[in-house]
């Protein structure tokens, strides 16, 4: 079944070029618009929504920060984003024009059930994204987005995280095109950019060997930061997550632009630092300013692990090992950043010999609150 990988968590890893893929087919009609025939919430009532809240856990909330930034960039609604179990037990401000998305792989996770439970109860409409047939959560949802990852096996989430976040990509521009935010053919464009991130996913995932060569070096680590900004920072956190996950390591996720007001702190010599560097083709100064923050740590000691794009020669002086993805537009990065992260996270745990498809006091699918 491991399909002669050394694991489920590497064959899943593998299979991300295909989720990509998967979770894209399939979803336009002959003209290029986005049609979503699984979504049973009346149009109407989607161009009503004013407020979008994700509520998920762990891996699957990352997704959700990720989709933030998209979805508040192409549609202008606002999206916050909880974690399910924070969302059900304060007294969240939600309506009939409030639309929650529910995310998660397994469709079972009672924290996020609960909540959803929540949502609706007081009038909010319900969407799932969700990769598991017939579970729970889109049983109980008012409609449902499927992501086609396929059955994940390992307890460490990555295939589901990159259909998440194309599932939510598809979901948004969906939403500008039915509120008519984007013109079709601004639409058509990013659609076909990412259809074109299977390829990208699939270079990044060749170039692994040096990701686990670096890893096999660092298995006497005992703590790594991750830093990113924009949305580099939510992959920062789930590269972290992979870690603890897997290496038990202890490793945390940061806003680069937080650095100075604390975290900075935290370096000294030697301490391994991953940045996950934004494109250098954006518009703004997210790139310049990453790019001085890994000239900050690295005049304070830390050893600097560089996610960049193909070409970044700004990030040579101060990069100690730099692991490139492909060009890619700013919004989509993230699905290449993170595989270098997934990949660090299993080569380090093989190397302190643990089993990384079922990780220590961990399960696969969080049924209990
Ligand atoms: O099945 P779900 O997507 O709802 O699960 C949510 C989290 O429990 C899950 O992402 C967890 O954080 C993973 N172990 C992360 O790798």
């Amino acid at each position: 079944e491991k399909g002669g990988f050394e694991s489920f968590m590497d064959k899943e890893i593998h299979d991300q070029p295909q989720a990509v893929a998967d979770t894209l087919r399939g979803r336009t009609d002959a003209d290029g618009r986005i049609v979503l025939d699984d979504l049973r919430i009346d149009e109407a009532v989607l161009r009503s929504v004013d407020k979008i809240i994700v509520i998920a856990c762990g891996t699957a909330a990352y997704a959700g920060h990720v989709a933030k930034y998209a979805i508040e960039h192409w549609c202008r609604i606002p999206v916050e984003v909880e974690l399910a179990h924070e969302f059900r037990y304060r007294d969240p401000i939600v309506d009939a024009q409030t639309l929650v998305v529910a995310i998660s792989q397994s469709g079972e996770t009672m924290d996020t059930l609960m909540a959803v439970r929540h949502a609706r109860e007081q009038g909010a409409k319900v969407l799932a994204v969700v990769n598991t047939n017939g579970s729970t959560i889109p049983r109980e949802s008012d409609a449902v987005l499927y992501t086609h990852a396929g059955p994940e096996i390992a307890v460490a989430s990555t295939k589901a995280f990159l259909a998440q976040i194309t599932a939510a990509y598809v979901l948004g521009l969906y939403l500008a095109q039915l509120r008519g935010n984007k013109f079709p053919d601004e639409i058509a464009t990013t659609l076909d950019e990412l259809r074109d991130m299977a390829r990208k996913v699939q270079t990044v995932i060749e170039r692994g060997e040096y990701v686990r060569a670096t890893a096999r070096s660092m298995k006497d680590a005992d703590k790594v930061l991750f830093l990113g900004r924009h949305v580099g920072y939510p992959v920062a956190m789930e590269g972290a997550l992979k870690l603890k996950e897997l290496a038990y390591i202890h490793a945390e996720g940061f806003a680069a632009g937080e650095l100075k007001h604390g975290p900075i702190a935290l370096i000294d010599d030697g301490q391994p630092v991953f940045v996950v560097v934004p494109s250098p083709r954006g518009r703004d100064q997210l790139h310049s300013k990453v790019v001085s923050n890994i000239q900050e740590i690295r005049a304070r000691g830390a050893r600097t692990l560089v996610i960049a794009e193909d070409g970044d020669d700004d990030v040579r002086p101060y990069a100690d090992e730099i692991f490139w993805i492909p060009k890619a537009p700013t919004l989509l990065q993230p699905l290449l950043a993170v595989v270098p992260l997934q990949i660090f996270a299993m080569a380090l745990a093989t190397a302190k010999g643990l089993d990384v498809d079922q990780p220590r006091n961990l399960a696969k699918s969080v049924t209990v609150e």
